[in-house]
C-alpha cells in the first residue's frame, strides 16, 4: 500500500503525549499508507527525543527538529511541505483532536467533496468542552467572529488546528501563508486562489492529556495584529500604528508626571518638563520593546540601557523636527492646531524610521 496521508503534528513539550497518539492513529488509519511528522521546536523536556525513538522502531514516524524558531503555524506548514504524501493533515499533539475523524477527512477530500475538510467544534455535533476555561472559550469564539468579518471567509470554525487536504494544494499556497501565530488554517483560506471548498467535520475538543496550552496573549496579540494587517496594513502598517498608539499614550505619561511635579510638588516648570520628558521617552522606549518590536525584543541590562539611550537620542532628533515644522508651518499663517499636529506628524515619522532602524535594527 502506498503512502497516501502526511499527519504533522506540531509540538512543543508534548513528551508525554507523543507515543499513545501514534497508537492512537494506527488505530483509526490502519497499520499502512500514513505517516506522522512531527515538527518540534527544541522542546525544553525532550519532545524531539521521544520523537526519535519512536522512530527508531517505526519508520511512519519522521521527525523535523527546529533551532531558534517558533510558532504553530510556520511548523506545520513546513511540516506539510517536508512530506510525499498526496494528502496532509494537520493536528495537535495533546490528544485534543481525535484522530477517529481522519478516515471520513481523508474521504471526503479524496472523493473531491472538498478541498479542505475541517474538524469544527462549533458545527453542530461538536463541541469546545475541552478548552480549559469559560474566558478562553468565549475568546475562542470572539477571535471566530473577528477572523470571519476580516477575510469573508465561512466558516464556523476557522481557528481550528484540525484540517486535511491535497499535499499540491497546500504547496501552490504555502509561498503566500504568513506563518505566524496559529491561524493557519485562516491564512490557508484567506489566500487561497481559486477559493477552497469547505466540509466541516463535527469536533468534540477533548481536554489535553498532559502538559499545558502554549497559546497565550502573545500569541493572541500577533493574532489581532494580523487582522490589523489584513484590513488597514496598506494604508498605515500595522508597526508604525503601534508606535503611534504607544506615542499617544507617552503623551498622556508626560502631562501625568508634569503635573505631579509642577502643580503638585511646585517643582519649576522646565526641571518638570525635563523629568516628564525623560519619563516618556522610557515608558515609550519599554513599550515599544514589549508591543511594537517584540520579534526584535531587546533583554538583558546593557543591551535595555543602549537602545533607551538610542530611543532617547532619536527623540531629540524627532522633537526638533516636531518644533521646527510646527514653527515653520505657523509663521507662515497656518492655523496653530495644524500647525502642531504636522509637526507631530513629521517628528513621529522621524522617531519611527530612526528608532526602528538604528535601537531595534528593523
Ligand atoms: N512546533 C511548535 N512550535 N508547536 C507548537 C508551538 C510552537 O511554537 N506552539 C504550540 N505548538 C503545538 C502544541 O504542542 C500542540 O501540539 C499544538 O501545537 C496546539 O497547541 P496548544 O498549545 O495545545 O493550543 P491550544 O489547545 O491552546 O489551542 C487550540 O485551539 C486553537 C483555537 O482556539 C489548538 O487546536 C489550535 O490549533 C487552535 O488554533
Ligand atoms: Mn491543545
Amino acid at each position: 500500500m502506498s503512502l497516501d496521508l502526511g499527519i504533522v503534528l506540531p509540538t512543543r513539550n508534548e513528551r508525554d503525549n507523543l507515543p499513545s497518539l501514534v497508537t492512537r492513529v494506527e488505530e483509526a488509519l490502519g497499520r499502512e499508507g500514513w505517516e506522522i511528522v512531527v515538527v518540534d521546536d527544541d522542546s525544553p523536556d525532550g519532545t524531539a527525543d521521544v520523537a526519535r525513538d519512536l522512530a527508531r522502531s517505526d519508520p511512519r514516524v519522521r521527525v523535523i527538529q527546529r533551532f531558534g524558531r517558533r510558532g504553530l503555524a510556520s511548523a506545520a506548514i513546513e511540516g506539510m511541505c517536508a512530506t510525499a504524501a498526496p494528502f496532509v493533515a494537520v493536528m495537535d499533539a495533546d490528544h485534543q483532536h481525535d484522530p477517529a475523524l481522519l478516515p471520513a477527512m481523508l474521504a471526503a477530500v479524496e472523493a473531491g467533496e472538498c478541498d479542505v475538510a475541517v474538524a469544527s467544534r462549533f458545527v453542530t455535533g461538536g463541541s469546545a468542552a475541552g478548552l480549559a476555561s469559560e474566558t478562553r472559550e468565549k475568546g475562542s469564539r470572539l477571535a471566530n467572529r473577528l477572523a470571519r468579518k476580516v477575510t469573508g471567509v465561512e466558516l464556523t470554525d476557522p481557528m481550528s488546528g484540525y484540517f486535511l487536504l491535497r499535499a499540491d494544494r497546500l504547496r501552490a499556497a504555502a509561498p503566500r501563508l504568513s506563518g505566524i501565530g496559529f491561524k493557519i488554517l485562516l491564512d490557508l483560506l484567506a489566500t487561497a486562489d481559486p477559493p477552497m471548498r469547505v466540509k466541516e467535520f463535527p469536533l468534540e475538543f477533548a481536554a489535553r492529556a498532559s502538559g499545558e496550552s502554549k497559546l497565550d496573549t502573545a500569541v493572541a496579540f500577533e493574532f489581532l495584529v494580523g487582522l490589523y494587517d489584513r484590513s488597514f496594513g496598506r494604508v498605515i502598517p500595522s508597526r508604525f500604528a503601534l508606535f503611534g498608539t504607544v506615542g499617544a499614550v507617552g503623551v498622556a505619561v508626560h502631562m501625568a508626571v508634569l503635573w505631579l511635579l509642577f502643580r503638585l510638588a511646585g517643582e519649576g516648570f522646565a526641571l518638570a518638563t525635563v523629568f516628564a520628558t525623560f519619563a516618556a521617552m522610557t515608558f515609550n522606549f519599554w513599550l515599544n520593546n514589549r508591543l511594537t518590536y517584540r520579534d526584535a525584543r531587546l533583554v538583558g541590562g546593557l543591551a535595555w540601557l543602549k537602545g533607551w539611550a538610542g530611543f532617547c537620542a532619536t527623540c531629540s532628533v524627532g522633537a526638533l523636527a516636531n518644533v521646527a515644522t510646527a514653527t515653520l508651518l505657523e509663521a507662515r499663517g497656518v492655523f496653530w492646531v495644524l500647525a502642531a499636529l504636522a509637526g507631530i506628524v513629521i517628528g513621529s515619522v522621524w522617531n519611527y524610521a530612526l528608532s526602528s532602524c538604528f535601537v531595534w535594527g528593523r
